[in-house]
Order: structure tokens, then sequence, then C-alpha cells
């Protein structure tokens, strides 16, 4: 099989960066494997069941493939020993290039996946690590933001004054494919956000504007957060997402980077923008 012929593997194809990776594949006339636990379709891509938890799903998906696009195991505090016995597999299969899902905050060679960022440039020859800011799509998708808005119009963090540079999918899913499919790969990591940081006062704000009902943004210690949020997921799970809030208080996303516009050639949606798209339609 020739590269111009070889397939993408889309890890998380039906989640949230990765079902748009896929359609702007899709519409770029790329061959797409669609990977999840149900092997659900997409338009224009052939579906292919994959399970990071099933090492017998592994060998079927890379069929045909030359590069990947990966999605963390969702919630998986480790995944290091889960997903290096498949990107192993995927150099042995020929696999040429990775492009890895992280976050902003959690650095190369950090906790959870980023014991597979440090791993990732000595297994494959092509790479890219994509460290995007939180989504704004957390409060138009499936998310706790999105639940609060809709139904109670309440955003709950432990953020404080803290501000985020919050990036739009759509964009992230464009520096995907840019880092998948570009001619030099990028061989780096990178910092994804959108245009401007914003406070959970703002997002609160301009949410209610969109809506045309009031949003509040109620501020919780990280001990009230965790308690919360341990209603609806693991109690480590709640915690951990507690002290993310907890360093957003304290500044550590308090940023905006360029890479948006410099990889794709125009510059990153707005919040407004948006949520003003999407916050109505429910979609992931
Ligand atoms: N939300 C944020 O603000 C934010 C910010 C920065 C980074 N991130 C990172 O983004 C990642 C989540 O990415 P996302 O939002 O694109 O995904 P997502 O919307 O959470 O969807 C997860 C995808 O993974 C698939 N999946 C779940 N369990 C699986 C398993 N055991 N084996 C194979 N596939 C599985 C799901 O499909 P099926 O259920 O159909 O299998 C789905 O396609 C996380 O690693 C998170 O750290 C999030």
């Amino acid at each position: 099989m020739t590269a111009a012929t070889a397939a993408t593997l889309v890890v998380g194809a039906t989640g949230t960066t990765g079902s748009r990776t896929a359609a702007r594949l899709v519409a770029a006339g790329r061959p797409v494997r669609a990977a999840s636990r149900r092997a659900t379709p997409l338009p224009g891509a052939e579906p292919v069941r994959f399970d990071w938890y099933d090492r017998a799903t592994f060998a079927e998906a890379l069929v045909g493939c030359d590069r990947v696009y990966l999605v963390p195991p969702v919630g998986e505090p480790d995944p290091a020993p889960v997903m290096l016995p498949f990107l192993r597999l995927a150099r042995a299969a020929g696999l040429r290039r990775a492009v890895l899902l992280s976050s902003s905050a959690v650095p190369r060679g950090g906790p959870a996946v980023g014991a597979v960022h440090e791993a990732l440039p000595g297994l494959f020859a092509e790479w890219a690590v994509l460290r995007p800011s939180w989504f704004m799509q957390n409060f138009t998708g499936v998310h706790p933001h999105a639940d609060g808005i809709r139904g109670e119009g309440v955003v709950r963090t432990a953020t404080g004054e803290g501000r985020v540079g919050f990036v739009d999918a759509e964009d992230i899913a464009a520096v995907a494919v840019r880092a998948l499919t570009d001619g030099p790969a990028p061989n780096r990591e990178l910092v994804l956000t959108g245009p401007e940081a914003l406070g959970y006062d703002d997002i609160a704000r301009i949410a209610g504007e969109v809506l045309g009902r009031p949003v509040v943004h109620r501020r919780l210690t990280p001990e009230e957060l965790t308690a919360t949020l341990a209603e609806r997921m693991p109690a480590r799970f709640a915690a951990l997402l507690a002290d993310l809030d907890r360093a957003i208080a304290e500044g550590a996303e308090d940023r905006v980077t360029d890479t948006v516009l410099r990889v794709t050639g125009r510059p990153p949606s707005g919040f407004r923008e948006v949520v003003a798209k999407e916050l109505t339609a429910r979609r992931r």
C-alpha cells in the first residue's frame, strides 16, 4: 500500500476532537478508519472496533493505516501501560506518524499522558503532541459545565479569578489534520489556545448573553468541588479535576499562544462565536 492510499486511524473518532478530526480528513479526501468501542459509523469513514483495554482489537484496527490520531483512554490515571503496547504494535505494523492529544496542563514526562508524550519521539520518526487548553465545548457539548448552564444556569468551579485560554475543538482538529498530513511532521509539542484568556465569570456572562437568561459562576473551594464532582465520577478523578481548578486559580492557564494561526493560517475562534453557534444545539 502506498502513502497516497494509506489511511489515517482516528482513535476516539466519536469524541469531541476525534469526530472533528475525522470529518476534516474525510473532507480533504483522505481515507479514514474511525475507531471507537462500538465501531460507530461516521460519514465517509470506515468504522473499526477498537478498545484500549482489549488488545485483541489492536492489530485489525491498524490494517491499511500509515498514521494515527490518538485520544488516550478516557479517565485513565496511568495511560502509558495501556497505550505503549499499542504504539509499539503500530510501529511494527509500519505506521510512520502519530499525533497524540494531551493537555496544556500536562507537560512532557508529567503525570498521566505525560509519560506517553515522553515516549512518542522514540517510537515514531514523525510525531506531534497537541497540548490544548480547556475546550470551549465543555460549555456546549457533553460536560458538567454545559449541563449546568443549560439546566440551572450555573457554572461551578474552584478557579476563582483564574483565567483560561479556552480553545475551540474545531481549531484543535484543524491543527491535528495539519500535524497528521503536512509534508514535514511537526516533531514537537503544540500548545493550543483560543484568542484570549477568560475567567469563568466572563464565561457565565457571555453564555447568559447568548442564551438571553442569567448564568452565574458559583465559586467553590477545591474541597467543595471535589464533593460535587464525586457524585458523577470516581472520587480520585474528581479530586484530580479540582486540583486542576486550583492551578487555574493560581494562574497556570492564563496564557494565549499563536499556534493555531501559525499552523492553520487562520486565527482561532472566539468563545462568544462558538457558544452562539453551539450552545442551543447539543453536539459533542
Ligand atoms: N475537555 C477539556 O477541556 C480538555 C482539555 C485539554 C485536554 N483534554 C483531553 O482530551 C481528551 C479527551 O478527548 P476528546 O474530548 O476528544 O474525547 P471525548 O469526547 O472524551 O471522547 C472519547 C473518545 O474515546 C473513545 N473511547 C472511550 N473509551 C475508549 C476505550 N476504552 N477504547 C477506545 N476508545 C475509547 C470514545 O468512543 P466510544 O465511547 O464510542 O468508544 C470517544 O470517541 C482527554 O485525554 C483530556 O485529557 C480535554
